[in-house]
């Protein structure tokens, strides 16, 4: 049976008797996925074609803050600034708060901070929403379960039912209609030696966002049927290789994954390149490198910005080809579900 969004809400709730707080806190990392989400099979809902992997990016995400107001509509600040009320941004933020307001109405102050750049690809609208999903638990006063949340959070955007969980998470894209069985969970296994590099390209806004591109591919590109197979077998192999530590098997599945993707937006009409001339730049460079044994490999989401995969050991000499490159340690930054 499918749902509406405010239907589904009550499903996915925790048992628990809402009641309104005054304010609440949280924070979520950003996260990277190394078999990527892409394609819905309904979109109401956010139920994907396929499962993914991610990673989480430590202390890169976004803190939000909900204060409840005295105001016919809600208040949204990004990085210090307020908001035009029919932004697209504010009215995607009270269309998921509206589903919370069905157990009881409240108008909020949101005030929310990235310390990534927001809609340039680094997937700035999964760490939003899973921090926007823990406040609005904190304001209602919902148990922090992990699986319940990531269901919720889903809602808001597919990629934020990964970002309430550090380091591995895996999303199951779940059979059911109603996207009870749809939830991301934490996979135990760490890499404590794994690093990201973010190069970024630029942070200009994106001109597609992922939806938009998403709903592109899946109604005009014939390659995307292959899609899901080879996201099923990228998601089984990059599994064995965090399980055994292999860290070619994890690169090379990721980048191959990433570019798979890329394949399928390319081959969309109108067609849909994020790269830039510096991403194609940045993505020989890190072919060079392989090329004189520096262990290196890229992934990118629907931007410009390239992610690079490497250990530890090799930062160093990742850094000379990439001076200008954040470093990420994943394993460094707070749980999300415990804050
Ligand atoms: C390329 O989660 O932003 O980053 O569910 O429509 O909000 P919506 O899309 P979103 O898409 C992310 C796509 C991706 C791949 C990934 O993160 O898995």
């Amino acid at each position: 049976m499918s749902l509406s969004p405010a239907e589904a809400l009550r499903l996915y709730l925790p048992e628990c008797t809402p009641v309104l707080q005054t304010q609440a806190e949280a924070f979520a990392p950003s996260n990277i996925a190394l078999c990527k989400y892409w394609g819905k099979r309904q979109a109401a809902l956010n139920l994907p074609v396929n499962s993914s992997l991610s990673i989480s990016l430590g202390e890169l995400g976004t803190r939000t803050r909900l204060q409840v107001i005295d105001a016919p509509s809600d208040e949204v600040w990004l990085n210090g600034q307020q908001l035009d009320a029919d932004s697209r941004f504010v009215r995607k933020v009270s269309q998921f708060i509206d589903l919370f307001r069905s157990l009881t109405p409240a108008r909020f102050r949101v005030t929310t901070h990235n310390n990534i750049p927001t809609a340039a690809g680094l997937a700035s609208s999964a760490s939003g929403f899973a921090a926007l999903t823990l406040a609005l638990a904190g304001i209602y006063a919902i148990p922090r379960d992990g699986r319940s949340l990531s269901r919720i959070a889903r809602m808001g955007s597919g990629s934020a039912s990964r970002s309430l969980f550090c380091g591995f998470a895996q999303w199951h894209k779940g059979e059911l209609d109603d996207g009870s069985d749809s939830f991301a969970e934490v996979l135990s296994e760490a890499w404590p030696d794994l690093r990201i590099g973010v190069v970024e390209i630029t942070t200009a806004e994106k001109s597609v966002d992922s939806r938009a591109g998403m709903t592109r591919t899946t109604d005009s590109c014939l390659l995307y049927e292959k899609w899901p197979q080879q996201a099923a077998r990228d998601l089984q192999t990059l599994r064995q290789a965090i399980a055994a530590q292999d860290f070619t098997l994890l690169g090379e599945t990721a980048e191959h994954n990433a570019l798979s993707m890329h394949a399928t937006m390319i081959a969309s009409w109108p067609p849909l390149l994020y790269w830039q001339p510096a991403s194609i730049e940045a993505m020989q460079q890190v072919w060079q490198c392989r090329a004189q044994g520096i262990e290196v490999y890229f992934t990118m989401d629907a931007g410009p910005n390239i992610k690079l995969l490497f250990q530890q050991h090799s930062i160093e000499a990742v850094r000379a080809c990439f001076p200008t490159m954040t470093v990420v340690d994943p394993w460094h930054g707070p749980d999300p579900l415990q804050g």
